[in-house]
């Protein structure tokens, strides 16, 4: 124990002598470690996104019964995820293996405002299933999806 102590005491000391350097170091990986866990948490919501979507378009189509209930889980996760997705978009996180386009991060006024949109085609879904209207529900899935494209137009690379 009192070796490991002594050892850690000196790596300890060599550390803060080279601290300048460490800091700096380490405050690059950090940050390169957050954007990318930024780039993995936005696609992974994404994909649960489509997942979402996708079942709601499977009733539209009759691929599957219309069931108000699944339909309100859906829209329920989509206005929450509305919010957390956002959080992904983190100021650094336009390099790597991302397909946001720059202008995400420049024209943040912009991007807010199809979020904005986005969250409020989402809460609509979530409205008119809480009123039972089977009509505005399906009505809404398509303004819903045009949220999300006109958000890709705009902001994500082909
Ligand atoms: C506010 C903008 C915005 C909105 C709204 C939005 N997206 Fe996205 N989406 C993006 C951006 C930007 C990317 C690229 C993410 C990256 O690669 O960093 C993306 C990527 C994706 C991907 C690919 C994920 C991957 O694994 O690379 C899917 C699928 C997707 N979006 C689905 C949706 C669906 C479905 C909706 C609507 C329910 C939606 N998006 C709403 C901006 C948006």
């Amino acid at each position: 124990m009192t070796k490991i102590s002594t050892v850690s005491r000196r790596v300890l000391a060599g550390l803060i002598a080279g601290s300048g350097l460490l800091l700096s170091v380490g405050a690059g990986v950090a940050s390169a470690q957050t954007a990318q866990q930024a780039i993995q948490f936005r696609k992974g919501s994404m994909q649960v996104q489509g997942w979402h979507v996708r079942t709601m378009v499977q009733m539209l189509k009759g691929q599957r019964p219309f069931d108000a209930a699944v339909y309100l889980r859906a829209a329920t996760a989509l206005d929450a995820m509305a919010v957390t997705t956002a959080e992904g978009f983190i100021p650094g996180s336009d390099v790597g293996d991302t397909r946001t386009l720059p202008e995400a991060f420049k024209d943040t006024a912009a991007f807010r405002a199809a979020i904005d949109r986005f969250q409020g085609e989402t809460a609509k879904a979530v409205a008119a299933a809480r009123a039972g209207d089977e009509k505005a529900m399906r009505a809404q899935v398509p303004e819903l999806i045009r949220s999300c494209d006109g958000c890709h137009e705009r902001f994500r690379s082909k």
